[in-house]
């Protein structure tokens, strides 16, 4: 059969959110289970066999993919995904973890169905007939955290690792040492030699909620989901930022152990922790048969809205451990478990008003404002309604109940609408003509695949809406990285007419500052200092900072690095953006479209004037620049004190300039560079005729004129 989802060859980065969003439940299913273990692979064959198989680009595209079809169909991620891997990105600073025993994942359940064919399976690898009595499972909410393994020795806790890969993690113990649920000592008689407890570290919603908030009013980006915050914040490399951090913990299985005697089953197991003092899940339940666990996963379901953490299934376990054994494992998960995954949380509620929002770029989208319901742990009161073709398609009415989801995302969106008898007569929201932040006449415009409409504000430097997006941008963390400059205050400066475009943060006065409300001597001096830092941020961020439409990171990169100054890019046509790897046309049209613009020339010409530098980058180190370098392809030795340089600054010069530098003298080596007291190095070279220059005369052929 054709695998219609196979492909390696990755899209280009302009075309996979379109890619993704186009495919229906199934083909989401069929790519994502190819793309997970691909993936896997590639990673494994790069970290471990060094023998990579696809360039970092193709694997960083589709790593992108795989990301982008999670986020938009959560229920379909596999736990073990290298996107969930807290080792993913490597972090200076933290050490290998090897798990003793891999730390495997479980095949996942979505229906009743797949449940009862579950237990069948199990059966019948067991020898049981139909007369045989049920099975006792025990059914446990499957946490959606970071997994960790403890270590204990004697009692004490003495390493504790992140799952990474399954076999090696990070290990993290500074960070875990921080959570209150965790216990340092185990209590009892009989605490084994050494037990690895394997668990979730979840962040709680309240305090998710509560630092996202504090993040949004700093211009920090907020975390995107409770695991993903918990995951940054058990591999920071600073325990104060953990310590601040309310992380909790449950257990929910083992690794190696010695000297345990823990009990026959797996909830007499888990008991055994509990007296120790490591805390379990109290709503694990067990049961006996398939149908004890259907009622039990479905009554669990109904609690997940009250449940202070996220939980993203229930997690089905044989209970008795000599059948576990029998059972054993395929491949990567166990025979004797299961995942149930729970459909994305959803809530039925009423639609209130449809109002509407200007965005950094002028677009204006209906916002749903509802009744507020809670939905996968969180009040929401507001929805997503996408742009005005969706909400024609809708056909929502202001009163109609509608339903609400919230996909592992944070911005939930109104799904559909629940067709009551009083539908028809409710009026339809209203359309706005004018902007709602600055009275504008909006304009209608083709969206990019041109297949729907959008509607902007035309004002871009006069609504007050789009400024303040654009000045929150422009300092943001992957930007300008100004510190101090979040939401609150950028809404201070724009109401107190103090900042109207971005080249106006150039000319803030300290006296300007301090009349402002909650701002002191000292924060003032903070944020001119932090705003003058600014003026040195490389091209690539400066590129991310203008907010040109469909500009982001990468894609400031990938320019940054192919024109290499401002006015090169600037002087670029449609036809020479789109030869950068990675430009699209469409994405082409918006840049050359910005530095075209009056408007747009003007304000970098103020932001130049203000003293902003869009460093030029420095041609590259290979090819072109080290062939006219005079150590280019030579082999040199460094021997004795410089006078001026380390020899490691001397070092990285000559590697830059194209020379190999090698530590001993023979016959090959084209020229030794002598400091004061060069020893036997110095000696050999004169014996073999090799020649010895300085410092000096290094700088020289450096400068490529010898
Ligand atoms: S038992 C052999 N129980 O889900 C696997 N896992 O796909 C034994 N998880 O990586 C794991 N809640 O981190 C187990 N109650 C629970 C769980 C749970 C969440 C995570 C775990 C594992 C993944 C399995």
């Amino acid at each position: 059969m054709p695998q219609p989802f196979d492909r390696a060859d990755a899209l280009a980065p302009a075309e996979i959110a379109a890619f993704v969003r186009s495919l229906s439940q199934e083909e989401a299913q069929a790519r994502i289970d190819w793309l997970t273990p691909e993936l896997a692979r590639h990673n494994r064959l790069y970290h471990q066999d060094d023998a990579a198989e696809i360039d970092d680009r193709t694997y960083d595209l589709l790593y992108r993919e795989l990301e982008l079809l999670e986020s938009r169909w959560p229920r379909l991620a596999h736990d073990d995904s290298v996107t969930r891997q807290v080792g993913g990105e490597p972090v200076d600073g933290l050490l290998p973890f090897e798990h003793r025993v891999p730390m495997l994942s479980l095949a996942n359940a979505f229906s009743d169905e797949e449940l009862q064919q579950f237990d069948a399976r199990v059966r019948r690898r067991l020898g049981r007939t139909e007369d045989d009595p049920a099975l006792t499972y025990v059914v446990e909410p499957k946490l959606d955290g970071v997994a960790i393994e403890l270590v204990y020795e004697q009692g004490r806790l003495v390493a504790a690792g992140t799952r990474g890969d399954g076999r090696t993690g990070e290990e993290v113990l500074h960070n875990v040492r921080t959570i209150r649920a965790i216990p340092e000592r185990l209590h009892g008689e009989d605490v084994p030699y050494r037990i690895d407890v394997r668990g979730e570290i979840l962040y709680p919603l309240e305090g998710f909620a509560q630092m996202n908030e504090r993040r949004e009013a700093r211009g920090d980006k907020p975390f995107e989901n409770p695991r993903n915050a918990a995951a940054g914040t058990i591999r920071q490399l600073d325990p104060t930022i953990t310590a601040r951090r309310p992380l909790t913990f449950f257990a929910h299985s083992f690794g190696f152990m010695e000297g345990a005697e823990l009990g026959e089953s797996h909830s007499a197991q888990l008991a055994a922790l509990a007296r120790w003092g490591i805390p379990i899940n109290p709503y694990n339940q067990v049961v006996t048969g398939i149908d004890g666990v259907i009622g039990s996963k479905d009554a669990l379901a109904e609690r997940r809205e009250d449940l202070p953490y996220e939980i993203d299934g229930a997690v089905v376990k044989v209970d008795d451990i000599a059948l576990q054994d029998e059972l054993g494992f395929v491949t990567r998960s166990p025979r004797w478990a299961i995942a149930y995954k729970y459909p994305p949380p959803e809530v039925v509620t009423i639609l209130e008003d449809v109002g509407y929002q200007v965005g950094r770029t002028g677009t204006v989208t209906p916002v749903a404002h509802l009744a507020p319901a809670r939905v996968g742990g969180v009040t929401v009161s507001r929805a997503s309604l996408h742009n005005k073709d969706h909400l024609a398609e809708l056909d929502v009415r202001i009163g109609d109940p509608v339903v609400v989801v919230r996909r592992g995302d944070v911005i939930p969106k109104v799904e559909r609408v629940v067709l009551d008898d009083g539908h028809e007569a409710r009026p339809h929201p209203a359309f706005p003509t004018h902007c709602p932040e600055c009275g504008t006449e909006l304009v209608l415009k083709e969206y990019k695949d041109r297949t729907k409409q959008i509607m902007q504000c035309p004002n871009a430097l006069g609504c007050p809406a789009q400024v303040r997006a654009g000045i929150r941008h422009f300092a943001g963390r992957t930007a300008m990285d100004i510190d101090g400059l979040g939401e609150k205050l950028v809404d201070q400066l724009v109401t107190h007419g103090l900042v109207n475009k971005i080249s106006d943060l150039y000319s803030l006065q300290k006296r300007q500052l301090i009349e402002l409300e909650r701002m002191g001597e000292k924060s003032a001096d903070n944020l001119l200092d932090a705003i003058e830092a600014s003026k040195g941020r490389s091209l690539e961020r400066c590129l991310v900072a203008l907010g040109i439409p469909v500009v982001g990171e990468s894609t400031a990169r990938d320019l940054a690095n192919h024109f290499r100054s401002l006015d090169a890019l600037m002087a670029a046509s449609t036809e020479q953006l789109v030869e950068v790897e990675g430009v699209a046309e469409w994405v082409a049209s918006q840049v050359h479209g910005f530095f075209e613009s009056e408007a747009a020339r003007e304000e970098l010409a103020r932001l130049r004037a203000a003293g902003v530098q869009f460093p030029e980058l420095e041609a590259p180190a290979e090819d072109e620049a080290t062939a006219d370098s005079w150590f280019a392809g030579k082999t040199v030795v460094l021997t004795g004190t410089l006078p001026t340089m380390g020899r490691n600054d001397a070092k990285k010069l000559l590697l830059a300039a194209g020379a190999k530098v090698t530590g001993s003298v023979s016959k090959k080596t084209d020229c030794v560079i002598a400091g004061a007291d060069a020893g036997s190095k110095l000696d050999k070279a004169q014996s073999l005729g090799v020649e010895v220059i300085d410092e000096d005369e290094m700088t020289r052929r450096l400068g490529g004129e010898a």
